[in-house]
């Protein structure tokens, strides 16, 4: 693909680097000026955008998260894939690889190695809403694989999905592993496979990572670690919303409460006021009231079952050709190409 250069885009020197910022259009300018704060904080029960989880601590946290004994999802997905990388490279041929939420690409490596190794041409085109996350990882990518080209876009999907061109090489394969599917409701759900579909041509590749159904006690003890780590990650939205909006959360004053509901097949993530207090955002002038035991909504992990995410993909168009998951089937991978 090219990317052209417009005013708001950083061209690295290093010619095999390309970083375009997108620019949200102004009918979501309601996220960056908090307005979606205002919404989830004044609607019964109250709920927080994911999003907000992601400030510079938020990321760090996250990658803490990721090596946690009790979470099993990032080490299981790393071993799938040791295991089926080149098979993927096998069937992909030569394909632009899109990484949507790429953030330090630790396990993209894996794929790119496997790309390597048959001799396919390295193009990686990754996806996240930081730019400093892409910049570094990007740039250590560079330094380990010498014919690698990135054209990196920092931005939503959503936008980036809707903007890029082509790929360059006769295919492309867009990944989204880590189970972020499950972060989507239904319906968020949909709208996003409409645009992976918008984004591939017929006979292009769609690599998706999602974590499987699976006993209650094991799902709770991966979102509620013994070290605190994930509940460290739900209260710090709250330090994020009072540096981002001028706040006084008393992040002491919360606590961190992950359940499997069983009926809808999800992890729910709250956190639950552990008193009656007021608290204030100055920057949006909000003042919010919460009674003991009363919740804020931050996040669902939606736990699937392989038959039936290979039906509803199969359904739209993106049809499985190869499935693999590991021996407690736990986590699943799926290769879908997209179908006339
Ligand atoms: N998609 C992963 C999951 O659902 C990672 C993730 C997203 C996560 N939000 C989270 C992990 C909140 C812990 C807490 O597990």
């Amino acid at each position: 693909m090219t990317v052209s250069k417009p005013a708001n885009s950083s061209v690295s020197s290093e010619h095999r680097l390309q970083i375009k910022r997108l620019l949200e259009p102004t009918s979501v300018i309601s996220s960056s000026t908090g307005g979606d704060v205002v919404k989830g904080l004044t609607q019964m029960p109250k709920t927080l955008p994911p999003r907000y989880f992601y400030d510079d601590r938020g990321s760090e946290l996250f990658e803490q998260i990721c090596g946690l004994p009790e979470y099993y999802l990032t080490r299981t997905e790393t071993a799938i894939l040791q295991k089926c990388a080149s098979e993927i490279a096998q069937i992909t041929g030569a394909s632009e690889i899109v990484e949507l939420g790429s953030g330090s690409s630790t396990k993209t490596r894996i794929l790119l190695d496997a790309y390597q190794q048959q001799g396919l041409p390295l193009h990686y085109l990754p996806i996240d809403v930081s730019a400093g996350i892409l910049e570094s990882s990007a740039l250590s990518l560079l330094a380990d694989y010498p014919s690698l080209q990135v054209y990196a876009l920092a931005g939503t999907y959503e936008l980036a999905l809707s903007q890029i061109e082509p790929s360059e090489l006769p295919s492309r394969m867009i990944c989204f592993i880590g189970s972020t599917l499950g972060n989507l409701n239904s319906q968020e759900c949909d709208l996003f496979l409409s645009q992976v579909i918008t984004a591939l041509q017929v006979g292009e590749y769609f690599l998706l990572g999602v974590d499987l159904q699976k006993p209650k006690h094991i799902l709770e003890a991966a979102y509620s670690d013994r070290q605190g780590v994930t509940a460290a990650f739900n209260l710090n939205m709250l330090e994020h919303l009072n540096w981002r909006f001028d706040g006084n959360f008393d992040t002491t004053q919360f606590e961190h409460w992950a359940f499997y509901n069983e009926t809808e097949h999800q992890i729910e993530m709250h956190l639950k006021s552990k008193c009656k207090q007021s608290v204030e955002l100055g920057s949006l002038k909000l003042n919010v009231h919460f009674e003991p035991d009363e919740t804020i909504h931050t996040e669902i992990s939606r736990k699937f079952n392989l038959n039936t995410i290979q039906q509803e993909l199969k359904a739209k168009g993106l049809v499985p050709q190869k499935m693999w998951t590991d021996e407690n089937q736990w986590f699943g991978l799926l290769l879908c190409k997209l179908q006339a």
